[in-house]
């Protein structure tokens, strides 16, 4: 009978195969992980992956069933849209772990809960509602895609408005129907549509004052 050396087979971390620019047939994961572009989680890719309902649990003698070649469920199916999700959350789902049933769990990686974040305090709980700040161009919507994809960015903090619509830890909300004559500062918002851009231009160091 043929057995398994770890020492003479020493397993790869899953990084060296599914980040960065990986292997062939392996899905890089982006985001949500201790490597990821822009969102990075302080746990690694096993605390979540041995979840129950994660992985496929070694039944065989020296694991002779596929444990042995890759112990892990297929969770997600990148191959319909939006993506079909076998594990046991459904991570398009952001708000499930970000003001829902998983926040602050420990096996999940203690998602922040976003109603409370002392970077934003966010009035939104939609998930819907995360693809406004949350998503960049790549794809049309956060919902066709899982919360490893790239398309996942940290929101713009020049967005003056999102955060200051709401108090911000002692500086009062800003009513925004009560500074409708900056409207029009600039217009690439539209007539009578206050934006961020309606709020002066920096003054440069080449800006000529007369
Ligand atoms: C915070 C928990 C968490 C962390 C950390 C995490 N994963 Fe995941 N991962 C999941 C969940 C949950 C899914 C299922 C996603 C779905 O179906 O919506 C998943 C899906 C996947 C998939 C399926 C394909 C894809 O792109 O979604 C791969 C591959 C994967 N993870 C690998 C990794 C690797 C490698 C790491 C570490 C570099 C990692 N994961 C870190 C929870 C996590
Ligand atoms: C030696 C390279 C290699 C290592 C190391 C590796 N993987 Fe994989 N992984 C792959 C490949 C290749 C696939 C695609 C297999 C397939 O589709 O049949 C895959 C598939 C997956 C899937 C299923 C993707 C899906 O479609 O749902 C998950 C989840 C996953 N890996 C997570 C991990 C985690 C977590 C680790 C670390 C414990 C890890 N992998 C280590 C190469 C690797
Ligand atoms: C399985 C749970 C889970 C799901 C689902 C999830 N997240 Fe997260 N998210 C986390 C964890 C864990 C962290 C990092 C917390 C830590 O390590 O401090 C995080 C962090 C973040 C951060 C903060 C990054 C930073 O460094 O400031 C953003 C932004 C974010 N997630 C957006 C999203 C969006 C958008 C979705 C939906 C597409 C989503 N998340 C879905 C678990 C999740
Ligand atoms: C109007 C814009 C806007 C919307 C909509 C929005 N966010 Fe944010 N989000 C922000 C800003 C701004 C920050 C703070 C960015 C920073 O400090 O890097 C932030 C930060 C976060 C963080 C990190 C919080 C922390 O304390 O670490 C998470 C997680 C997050 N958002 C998730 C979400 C989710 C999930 C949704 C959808 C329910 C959502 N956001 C909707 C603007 C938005
Ligand atoms: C991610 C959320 C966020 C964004 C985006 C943001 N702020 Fe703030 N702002 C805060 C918070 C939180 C405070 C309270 C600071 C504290 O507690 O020290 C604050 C305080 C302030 C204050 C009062 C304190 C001071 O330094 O005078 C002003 C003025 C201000 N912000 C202006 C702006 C302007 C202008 C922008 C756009 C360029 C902006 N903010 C973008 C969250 C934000």
């Amino acid at each position: 009978m043929n057995t398994y050396s770890m020492t003479t087979y020493v397993p790869q971390n899953c990084t060296n195969c599914h980040t960065g620019s990986g292997i062939p047939d392996a899905p890089i994961v982006s985001e949500h992980n201790q490597f990821g572009q822009d969102v990075i989680t302080s746990v690694n890719c096993t605390l979540c992956h041995s979840n129950s309902g994660m992985y496929l649990s070694n039944n065989g003698t020296n694991g002779t069933t596929t444990a042995i070649v890759h112990y892990l469920k297929d969770v997600t199916n990148l191959g319909t849209s939006p993506v079909g999700h076998n594990g046991t959350i459904n991570t398009s789902n952001c708000i499930d772990c970000h003001n829902g049933p998983y926040t602050g769990v420990s096996s999940w990686g203690a998602p922040v809960n976003i109603s409370t974040s002392t970077k934003r305090t966010h009035i939104e709980t939609q998930t819907g509602q995360c693809d406004l700040c949350h998503k960049d161009g790549t794809v049309q919507s956060l919902a066709l895609v899982d919360f490893h994809n790239a398309s996942i960015k940290l929101a713009s903090t020049n967005d003056c408005i999102s955060c200051h619509t709401q108090d911000q830890r002692g500086y009062p909300a800003i009513n925004l129907t009560l500074f409708t004559r900056h409207s029009n500062v600039n217009t690439t918002g539209g007539q009578n549509n206050l934006t961020n851009d309606d709020s002066p231009p920096a003054i440069t160091t080449s800006t000529t004052l007369k």
